[in-house]
């Protein structure tokens, strides 16, 4: 991996990092071309689909899920990460996929919701996404520079990190609430339950697993043992289901509900909430996310 000095060298003017696609700003680890092909993508009505927005627990997902599969599949990369030889590579795989993404659902490609593929949306309190997702602007190689928390709050807010604007994520998303093949979870739920979570997914994915089981997979599923799995693993790029790190050092830090109170400042909270209300005022699922 290469590091942040170098990074920045290389890239004094950030537009070399970032790109914009359909008004979204993605990585140069997305490629335009693949992008751009992604409406033709072809969807097998056995993929699963884990969709959320960065910094919401994506990989905790993954980790269950991968551990609730005793058959062969596979977590795929990312479907909007790499240039386009990659989805030939997805075209060829002849495992169940289960695959990762950052996309709004308007991005999504058509083919996953015309076969009704099963997708879990994964969301965490906008706050505490703010902050795990600083931190890792900070610590990615593949992100842009940002010198301050300041600074950091000023681009979320307007939506101007990677992967675009959280309201704008979470809203495309919860218009579909009510559709059969979406599953919804919270961040905050697997914290407080992870067993009653588990058992939801299983159901979801028709997944045959005992008590016993599901108790076993929530303790090996923990942020401390997946944070020393991760560094046991010598951090293998093919466990990454983030379009933008192959590194997975750099996603377990500190696993906490609440972080954003060590960061925002009062005012910072004021303005957030004066925002989030505006803008999720029609939203049902995201009040619970203000405390
Ligand atoms: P923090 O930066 O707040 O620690 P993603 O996988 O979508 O990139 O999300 C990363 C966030 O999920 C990080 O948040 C990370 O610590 C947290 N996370 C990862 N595994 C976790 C686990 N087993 N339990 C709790 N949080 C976890």
């Amino acid at each position: 991996e290469e590091s942040k000095a170098q990074a920045t060298m290389s890239n004094s003017g950030e537009a070399e990092l970032i790109h914009m696609f359909k008004g979204i700003p993605f990585t140069t680890r997305s490629s335009p071309e693949l992008l751009k092909s992604l409406d033709a993508f072809d969807a097998r009505e056995d993929d699963v689909l884990l969709v959320s927005y960065p910094k919401s627990g994506t990989h905790w997902l993954a980790g269950v899920i991968t551990k609730l599969y005793d058959t062969q599949v596979t977590i795929t990369s990312p479907i909007e990460f790499g240039d386009i030889s990659k989805l030939e590579e997805l075209n060829n795989l002849s495992s169940k996929r289960i695959i990762p993404t950052h996309l709004d659902y308007n991005m999504l490609p058509p083919n996953f919701k015309n076969k009704k593929c099963k997708m879990i949306y994964i969301s965490r309190n906008p706050k505490d996404t703010a902050v795990s997702m600083y931190h890792y602007y900070r610590d990615n190689p593949n992100l842009p520079t940002i010198d301050t928390w300041t600074a950091f709050f000023d681009l979320f807010l307007k939506g101007n990190v990677v992967c675009g604007s959280w309201f704008d994520h979470f809203l495309s998303w919860e218009e579909h609430e009510d559709d059969k093949n979406i599953l919804f979870l919270f961040y905050e739920d697997m914290k407080k339950d992870l067993p009653t979570v588990v058992k939801k997914i299983t159901l979801f994915l028709s997944l045959n697993v005992s008590e016993k089981d599901i108790q076993e997979i929530c303790q090996k599923s923990s942020f401390s043992e997946m944070k020393s799995d991760t560094e046991k693993e010598n951090s293998d790029p093919s466990h990454t289901v983030c379009a933008l790190t192959s590194n997975r050092n750099l996603i377990f830090r500190k696993g906490a509900v609440g972080d954003w109170k060590n960061h925002f400042t009062p005012k910072q909270n004021r303005r957030f909430e004066e925002i989030f209300n505006e803008k999720m005022k029609l939203s049902k699922m995201a009040q619970g996310f203000i405390y």
